[in-house]
């Protein structure tokens, strides 16, 4: 794939694909698997998982072995491929119906990221507008819509970079928050994109990665995939973000996002509204970035999103260690919703939008 609205030199963004379609053959993309990093290994092990089949997919996605509101879009997509490609129905409405069963299963995985849903109700209408094909030219379409989901993320995100870096000076300190980078997406992220863009341009910037509880996404991901490109970033426990503010070491804050309602509220990991109220109360620019498959502009603010919650051991006893009484209760979502009026402007594959969203968004 070629982008001719910017020519950047992502070396090693490029290289790492977070969920592809891999096939023996050079010739043919079939028979093929779905292949993505086990995220739950970094950074300490750059391992892959290469599979066809189902339960291992809604596994990986409910585990965050793959995740990110568009990465887990593009792995329901190949999973839904690859379960019609390995079945064993002869007529193509048994294929239809494998695809649909299959899409339905996928769609139970994680409540929150409308990614998701939107990447499953693609493939499902492909498939439905697919059905008079012959089922070997069945199933190759349905991998062929799952590479085009997975390419057109790409490109979104791409786009992003290149007008989200419109809002970055020479100089600049950006906070982020979770990973809504490489590793979330299928190439260069929404929130980590302009900052991969300004690179490129030769701005010199610096990140501040908050380490993001329970799992760490920050830690984990965030900071080894900006050094991995060799953006200056340092780490900080989530509590510092506010003292830092205070300092006036921030210039502005970039986050992704996993759902955006139709009035400009949106979803992201847990922690996101809080580092938002700390920009207002300072004065600092907040941004959300997010591909269009992010929108959902049938709620009609974010009050109506759902919210995953996680489970109890995520906190107690993270990463095989226990850090809290066995019985104790928690209360651990995974999300947040930022409101509309704490976000300084929505930037997607389309440019930059500024408050009030209300219209335009839709
Ligand atoms: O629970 P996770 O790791 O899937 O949460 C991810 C986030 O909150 C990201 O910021 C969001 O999905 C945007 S990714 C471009």
């Amino acid at each position: 794939m070629t982008y001719s609205f910017y020519f950047g030199n992502y070396q090693f963004m490029k290289r790492i694909k977070t969920v592809e379609w891999v096939s023996k053959s050079a010739h043919s993309i079939m028979p093929g698997k779905v292949r993505f990093i086990d995220q739950t290994k970094l950074p300490n092990k750059f391992l892959h998982i290469s599979t066809t089949d189902i339960d291992t997919i809604w596994h990986a996605i409910k585990q965050l072995k793959v995740r990110g509101a568009p990465a887990i879009g593009v792995a329901a997509a190949f999973g839904i491929a690859a379960h019609v490609q390995d079945s064993r129905e002869k007529t193509t409405a048994k294929l239809l119906k494998a695809a649909e069963k299959a899409g339905k299963y996928l769609a139970t995985s994680r409540p929150t990221a409308v990614n998701l849903f939107w990447a499953i109700d693609r493939m499902i209408i492909f498939a439905r507008a697919a059905a008079n094909l012959a089922p070997k030219d069945f199933k190759e379409s349905l991998i062929c819509e799952a590479i085009a989901i997975r390419d057109n993320d790409a490109e979104m995100c791409l786009k992003i970079g290149t007008h989200g870096s419109k809002l970055i000076k020479n100089g600049f300190t950006i906070l982020t928050h979770c990973n809504a980078g490489g590793l979330a997406t299928a190439e260069i992220g929404t929130a980590l994109a302009p900052m991969y863009v300004a690179k490129d341009k030769g701005l010199q910037i610096k990140v501040y990665a908050d380490e993001t509880r329970p799992l760490l996404q920050g830690a984990r991901l965030t900071a080894w995939e900006l050094m991995q490109n060799g953006i200056d970033v340092t780490l900080i426990c989530d509590n510092t973000a506010g003292w830092l503010m205070k300092q006036g070491k921030i210039d502005c804050v970039m986050v992704g996002a996993d759902r955006i309602a139709a009035n400009g509220d949106s979803a992201n990991k847990i922690g996101t509204y809080s580092v938002a109220v700390l920009a207002k109360e300072h004065g600092i620019p907040f941004y959300v970035l997010a591909p269009s498959s992010t929108f959902d502009p049938k709620l009609t603010s974010g009050d109506q999103i759902p919210i995953e919650e996680r489970a109890p051991e995520e906190v107690t006893c993270g990463f095989g260690r226990r850090t809290a009484p066995e019985t104790v209760k928690v209360y651990s979502p995974a999300f947040d919703v930022t409101p509309a009026r704490l976000i300084s402007a929505i930037v997607c594959e389309r440019g930059i939008l500024r408050p009030p969203f209300k219209g335009k968004i839709r």
